[in-house]
């Protein structure tokens, strides 16, 4: 510990999932009366102003202590120079605790750095399965929880997923989902989306479109089907797509980006956190891959329609607005059409997605201070 008796906590974010989860986060621990004295290091995997600073400027997050500016790479390259140039950090700031958040290579990245130091590490979103070694996050996932010496979980199935691998129970605080809270502090600053909209021929309901997963946007005959189910749809309602850059590459090399632009969806660049939130409070149905929107979709009560074979998050279909259908473009077009008839899955928000999580997190952290410090 350094000469404050303040748990020092460096909290590592890499990628644009990341940046909502933090944010509340860094709030809770910068509070003038909690004893956690925070530090925030961006490892620079997501580095463009659409998928980084917009998120930093209009959540509110301090900018970084430390940048390591990595950018991208394979998966090899990518964690790799991570690990190289947090290692040095670690070693100088000596942080009683390295905090991490959510799945991606970052996180992992930094977990491992970290634990070898033996600076003990701190996960937040511990205990997520989709049971698909198929997608890196998973393996970020379960190394992560691995080396976790204290593992905060956001929803209750998490815990018989950490106890099935091994990590004690005692290690394990469900505190509730951060994001949820970013999003419930931000709600009411949501950009209308007739002001996102605006110039576009949107005057009636709506779907939201995100996919980014390589396992849909890299696979061309996955590709191939997502793409003309979307154009199917927008003969019903019109969509709106913000495209990830992955995708965007991807449809663009793939030959499918005309086909779009020439159907009733209107494409937009990666947007910033309060015009999604606007987007998609306002939309009639969402279609995502995307882990954060099905949470997010359930906490608004906005039917979500999942292109996926798992989800990591099965609250947000036991308890909320979600439907997992896969790939396949008839299980996608009945889950829209069931949509459009019924209005959907009605759901109920899960236990502790109420705003608090991350001053639950800060609880746990002080009250176990002499630990972590020791
Ligand atoms: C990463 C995460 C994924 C998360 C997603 C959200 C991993 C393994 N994956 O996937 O879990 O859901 O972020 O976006 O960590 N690129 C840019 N500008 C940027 C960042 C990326 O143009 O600021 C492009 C680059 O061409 C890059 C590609 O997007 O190679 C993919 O970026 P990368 O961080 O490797 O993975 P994501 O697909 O974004």
């Amino acid at each position: 510990m350094a000469n404050d008796e303040r748990v020092s906590v460096l909290c590592v974010v890499g990628a644009r999932p990341n940046f909502m989860k933090i944010a509340p986060i860094m709030r809770s621990f910068n509070r003038p009366e909690c004893k956690i004295k925070a530090t925030l290091l961006h490892t620079g995997q997501h580095y463009d102003a659409a998928m980084k600073q917009s998120f930093f400027d209009q959540l509110g997050i301090p900018e970084p202590d430390i940048d390591l500016g990595v950018g991208g790479g394979s998966h090899a390259e990518q964690t790799a120079e991570i690990m190289k140039r947090f290692e040095p950090v670690v070693i100088e700031t000596k942080p009683d605790v390295v905090l991490v958040v959510g799945d991606v290579n970052s996180t992992v990245a930094c977990a491992l750095v970290a634990s070898k130091l033996g600076v003990k590490v701190i996960h937040v979103e511990a205990g997520l399965r989709s049971y698909d070694r198929a997608m890196p996050e998973e393996i970020n996932r379960v190394l992560t929880d691995q080396i976790s010496d204290l593992l905060f979980t956001t929803e209750e199935s998490a815990l018989g997923n950490l106890e099935r691998e091994g990590i004690d129970r005692g290690r394990v605080h469900f505190v509730g989902n951060v994001m949820i809270d970013t999003l419930r502090f931000n709600l009411t600053r949501a950009i209308p989306a007739k002001e996102t909209l605006e110039g576009f021929e949107i005057r009636e309901r709506y779907g939201l479109v995100t996919f980014h997963r390589p396992s849909n946007v890299d696979v061309d005959s996955v590709l191939k089907g997502i793409v003309s189910t979307l154009i199917n749809i927008s003969k019903t309602i019109p969509l709106v797509f913000p495209v990830h850059p992955r995708t965007e590459n991807s449809l663009k090399d793939k030959g499918y980006w005309p086909l779009l632009e020439a159907a009733n969806i209107v494409l937009l660049k990666p947007q910033g956190y309060l015009e999604l939130l606007g987007v998609m409070s306002e939309a009639a149905v969402v279609l995502t891959d995307s882990g954060g929107l099905q949470e997010e979709t359930t906490a608004l009560g906005v039917p979500c329609i999942t292109i996926r074979e798992s989800t990591e998050r099965p609250i947000t279909i036991t308890e909320g607005t979600n439907v997992l259908v896969g790939t396949d473009p008839t299980r996608i077009i009945d889950a829209f059409e069931d949509v459009m008839t019924t209005g959907g899955k009605s759901g109920s928000i899960p236990k502790y997605w109420d705003g608090n999580a991350a001053d639950r997190i800060s609880e746990v952290i002080v009250s176990l201070a002499p630990q972590l410090q020791s």
